[in-house]
C-alpha cells in the first residue's frame, strides 16, 4: 500500500497531492497564512522552504500566524528573506528578534489564548491559506495533527483554504492523543464541560470541509529537538526553594498533599523547575500546561506524573526518539490540545493550576517583565505566562537572581516594561530563596523581595533606593526619576553594579 493510501484515505483528496512549489505559488502578496507549530512542534517542513525559494525572484509579504514559536529554522528564513510583513502571537528565533527590534516588520505579542477569539470575532484579518502538518487525514476529511494543535483548528475554521502537509516521519501512533474543541462565538456559549486535566470534551482531528482542502504534500522530517538546556548550580536551587515552598503549603493545609494540577512554562529555568519534582516526595501529580517538555516525560516516565495534558511536545532529540518509538506507552497519560482550551481562563481558574513562568526581571514591588530586554529589546513573547499568572489559583514567577555574569540583577526597582502586575504575582522564586507575596502590601513586599530574593551583590542597593523612596511616601513608593537608572547604568556603563556605593 502506497504511503498516500494508508495516510489519505479520502479518494477524492488523493487528487490532489503537489508539490511544495506548487503550493507556494498560490500564496499571494498581502496574504494572511495560519501556519501549524507550536514550540518547535508540529510546524512545517517544505511549504516555508518554497516561500523563501519564491521570494528570490517573486518578492512579495505576508501575516504569519502561528500557534507560538516555530522549530526548522522557519522563522529565521522569514526573517532573512523579507517576506514577513506582520508576525503573531509569539517567536523565539535570534534573527526574527532582531527584524523586530529593527522595526523592520511588526509584531503583535498576544496571549496565547487570544488569538483563536480574535479570528472568531473577526477582529484579526481572515486567513486566506491555513497550512498544517498533519499525520494522516480521514474519510471525511479531518485532519490528524502532529506534535502540536496550537492554532491549528481556529486557522482551519476561518481560513478560506487549507494545505496539509502530512509527514511521514510523525508516527501514526499520535492518532487519538488530540482533543479537538472550539467554544462557540461569545454570547452563544456554554461552559466549556472540562472539568479534569485528562478528560476529553472534542474529537480527535480537525474536521473540516474537504472541498477547502486546496493541496497536500507529502514530507518526511522530525521536529527540530528542543534547544533546553540542562539544569544548572542556580536552576537547581531555584527549583529546591520552589520545591520548599510548595511542602509548607502542603504542610499548612493550604494544598493537598498532591498539589493541584501544574503548569510550567517555556525555558530553562521552568524545565529545571520540573525536573526538581523528580526527586521530590510529591506524588500523583497532575500536568495541565502548554508545551509539554522533556521534564514532563522523566516525571511521567518515573511515576511521579499520572496524567499530562498540553497544546504541544517538545521534547530534546533523545527524548524524541524514546517517546515516539514508544508512543503506546504514553498515548493514555496524554492529550494535545487547541492552546486556547490548554490555556483557556474559565478552565484554569475552575482547575486552580499551580503556574510556574520565567522572569527576565521583577521589581520590588512584585511587577514583571517577561518580554522586553532593557525595556525596549524584544525577547520572545509573552506566550501563554499571562493567560496563566492572571488565572491560576498561584502564579509563581521564577528566575536567577542576577544576569549577565552578575552585571544584572533581575529584582530593580522598578521594571521597565510590565507584562505581569502586582495583582497577579503571588510567589516570587530565584536561586536566593521564595518571597510569598500574597495579602502584602506594596511596602511588605519590597523588604521581603529583596532579602529573600536579590542577589546579596544587589540588596544594599536595593535596601537603599526602597528606603529613600520610602521618604517620598505613597502606597507604592518610588523615586521616580532614579526608578530606571540601573538599566540606564547597564545600558551605559555595562553593569547595574556601577551605581554601588564605595
Ligand atoms: N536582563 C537582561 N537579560 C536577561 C535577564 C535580565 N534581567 N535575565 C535573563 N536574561 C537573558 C539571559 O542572559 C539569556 O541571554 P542569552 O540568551 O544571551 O544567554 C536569556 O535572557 C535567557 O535567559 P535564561 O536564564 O537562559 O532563561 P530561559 O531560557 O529560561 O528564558 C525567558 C527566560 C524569560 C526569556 C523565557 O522564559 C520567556 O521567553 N518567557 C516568556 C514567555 C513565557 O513565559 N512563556 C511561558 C508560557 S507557558
Amino acid at each position: 500500500m502506497g504511503i498516500e493510501n494508508s495516510r489519505i484515505l479520502n479518494e477524492d483528496l488523493k487528487e490532489r497531492i503537489v508539490t511544495a512549489e506548487t503550493a507556494a505559488s498560490w500564496i499571494g502578496d498581502g496574504m494572511t497564512l495560519g501556519l501549524s507549530g507550536f514550540t518547535r512542534a508540529g510546524d512545517l517542513k517544505a511549504i516555508p522552504d518554497a516561500l523563501v525559494k519564491r521570494a528570490e525572484t517573486d518578492p512579495f509579504k505576508v501575516n504569519v500566524f502561528t500557534g507560538a514559536s516555530l522549530g526548522s529554522d522557519i522563522d529565521r528564513m522569514f526573517a532573512e528573506a523579507d517576506i514577513i510583513n506582520k508576525r503573531l502571537p509569539f517567536q523565539a528565533d535570534p534573527r526574527m528578534r532582531q527584524g523586530i527590534n529593527e522595526g523592520s516588520f511588526h509584531f503583535v505579542d498576544q496571549h496565547l489564548s487570544h488569538t483563536s477569539e480574535m479570528l472568531r470575532q473577526g477582529v484579526l484579518p481572515e486567513v486566506d491559506y491555513a497550512i498544517l502538518e498533519a499525520v494522516s487525514i480521514k474519510e471525511d476529511g479531518t485532519i490528524i495533527p502532529t506534535t502540536s494543535v496550537g492554532n491549528s483548528l481556529a486557522f482551519a475554521m476561518h481560513a478560506e483554504h487549507i494545505i496539509v502537509e502530512i509527514n511521514e516521519a510523525q508516527p501514526g501512533a499520535l492518532e487519538g492523543v488530540h482533543d479537538l474543541y472550539a467554544p462557540a462565538p461569545q454570547g452563544q456559549r456554554e461552559p466549556i464541560p472540562l472539568v479534569s486535566p485528562e478528560e476529553r470534551i472534542g474529537t480527535e482531528g480537525i474536521q473540516v470541509d474537504p472541498a477547502k482542502i486546496k493541496g497536500i504534500i507529502f514530507t518526511n522530517q522530525l521536529d527540530s529537538p528542543s534547544t533546553v538546556t540542562p539544569p544548572d548550580a542556580e536552576t537547581r536551587d531555584i527549583a529546591g526553594h520552589l520545591i520548599d515552598f510548595l511542602k509548607e503549603e502542603v504542610r499548612l493545609g493550604k494544598l493537598p498533599e498532591n498539589l493541584v494540577p501544574l503548569q510550567s512554562g517555556i525555558g530553562s529555568v521552568a524545565n529545571a523547575v520540573f525536573h526538581g519534582l523528580l526527586d521530590s516526595d510529591f506524588e500523583h501529580l497532575q500536568v495541565y500546561s502548554e508545551v509539554l517538555q522533556d521534564s514532563v516525560i522523566d516525571l511521567l516516565d518515573a511515576g511521579k506524573v499520572d496524567f499530562a495534558s498540553g497544546c504541544s511536545v517538545t521534547l530534546s532529540e533523545d527524548k524524541m526518539k524514546q517517546v515516539f518509538s514508544n508512543f503506546e506507552d504514553y498515548r493514555d497519560r496524554v492529550v494535545l490540545r487547541p492552546q486556547e482550551i490548554s490555556n483557556h481562563p474559565e478552565i484554569i481558574r475552575r482547575l486552580g493550576l499551580i503556574s510556574i513562568n520565567t522572569a527576565v526581571e521583577m521589581d520590588i514591588y512584585g511587577n514583571v517583565n517577561s518580554t522586553h530586554v532593557g525595556g525596549t529589546k524584544m525577547m520572545n513573547g509573552i506566550g501563554g505566562s499571562g493567560d496563566f499568572a492572571r488565572n491560576s489559583r498561584l502564579g509563581i514567577f521564577v528566575t536567577k537572581s542576577i544576569a549577565k555574569d552578575g552585571d544584572i540583577s533581575s529584582i530593580v526597582p522598578f521594571v521597565p516594561h510590565v507584562d505581569h502586575t502586582e495583582h497577579d504575582v503571588d510567589v516570587i522564586v530565584t536561586d536566593q530563596g521564595y518571597a510569598d507575596l500574597r495579602g502584602l502590601a506594596p511596602r511588605e513586599r519590597a523588604g521581603l523581595i529583596i532579602e529573600r530574593c536579590a542577589h546579596p551583590s544587589y540588596r544594599e542597593q536595593l535596601h537603599d533606593y526602597f528606603e529613600a523612596a520610602l521618604e517620598r511616601g505613597g502606597q507604592t513608593p518610588h523615586m521616580l526619576e532614579e526608578a530606571l537608572a540601573w538599566h540606564r547604568e547597564f545600558e551605559t556603563n555595562g553593569s547595574m553594579k556601577k551605581l554601588v556605593k564605595s
